[in-house]
């Protein structure tokens, strides 16, 4: 497995295939005016393959498909089925909005998906609209049962906490694990892109601390729960009795840098070295110039040893050049 300069094992990398999405969340997509990537300048699903066997060829184990939003990438079947035939890569799950689940779940499974990350903001209908702006609570919903119908568990449901456009909700998500075997995580709003996205992030911030205090003023005293793996990000709690799990993501009042273990590949095949620093080697250039596998290795490998450390989120310093929906998250 490789390590980079600070002794991370670094075997978790994050496949964007689209910038594009069907939502806009407050604090991730304008509303107009985003420059999205055109189709021949991402990556194929055969130049996706090269670019996973070069980085499972080296130790990586883990590949999460990202976007914007996956499912809008018609031949998603297709990349799934290349990645899961890698036999290295031994966890292979997708972050989504759930919306095109309903169709999706199934065959997705079918082609080696295990698990899906779903991001559900609101379960007020009202609120939903205001911070994801399209889409609606029937549609994720019913891209979250089929998901739990497909069988692609533990379904991990993403709750970004907006103060001022979804903190009324927190509870209620909260409860959700009462009745069903779901992780429930809140996920602290980090500044990206530098647009008006990244300012709302800023002002519209609720700290995890804050999150875990009205889930226990509403619904009782929660438990830790010790975390399965050392890089989750996540901080995990049990409500009382519950069957599924809290979680909390704290990238801004709790850095997590020392026990990540993930890269980042953009729609548009740049190897994005940390989430919150602009360092990336361009992969895509390499792939159309003839590189094979071994050289694609190479590069990576040297993308491992310059992977950054720390950021400076807490001080109000975050990276500008590249905005959530092109990264992935
Ligand atoms: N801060 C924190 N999380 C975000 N996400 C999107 N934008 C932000 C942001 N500004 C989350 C979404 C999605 C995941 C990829 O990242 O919930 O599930
Ligand atoms: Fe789309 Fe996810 Fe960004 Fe919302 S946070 S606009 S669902 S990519």
């Amino acid at each position: 497995m490789p390590l980079d300069r600070f002794g991370r094992q670094i075997n978790y990398l994050r496949v964007s295939v689209i910038d594009h999405c069907n939502l806009r969340c407050v604090y991730c997509m304008p509303l107009h005016g985003v420059r999205l990537t055109r189709p021949q300048e991402l990556l194929s699903p055969q130049e996706i393959e090269q670019v996973v066997r070069a980085a499972a060829s080296l130790g990586f184990t883990k590949v999460r498909l990202t976007g914007g939003e996956p499912t809008l990438r018609p031949d998603l079947e297709e990349i799934v089925q290349r990645i899961a035939s890698i036999r290295r890569i031994r966890d292979l799950s997708m972050t989504t909005n759930g919306i095109l689940l309903p169709r999706l779940a199934a065959k997705l499974r079918d082609a080696g998906l295990k698990r899906v990350n779903i991001h559900l903001d609101a379960l007020h209908p009202g609120r939903l609209q205001r911070v994801m702006r399209f889409g609606t609570v029937e549609e994720i919903w019913a891209g979250i049962e089929a998901a739990d119908r497909a069988g692609l568990r533990p379904i991990k449901l993403n709750v970004v906490v907006t103060r001022g456009y979804n903190d009324d909700d927190i509870v209620d998500l909260a409860r959700l694990t009462l009745t069903r075997d779901w992780h429930v995580r809140f996920i602290e709003l980090m500044p990206l892109g530098g647009g008006e996205e990244a300012r709302i992030a800023v002002s519209h911030f609720l700290s995890s601390g804050e999150t875990l205090q009205r889930i226990e003023n509403g619904l009782g005293a929660l438990e830790p729960v010790p975390s399965l793996h050392p890089s989750d990000e996540a901080v995990y709690y049990r409500l009382r009795g519950a069957r599924g799990l809290i979680g909390v993501i704290s990238p801004v009042s709790r850095p997590y840098c020392g026990t990540c273990n993930r890269m980042r590949l953009t729609a548009d095949g740049k190897l994005h070295l940390c989430l919150l620093h602009d360092d990336e080697l361009d992969l895509r250039k390499l792939l159309r110039h003839g590189a094979t596998v071994l050289e694609l290795a190479e590069v990576i490998k040297l993308g491992v040893r310059r992977k950054p450390t720390g950021h400076a989120l807490k001080e109000g310093v975050a990276p500008e050049e590249r905005s959530m929906y092109q990264i992935g998250g």
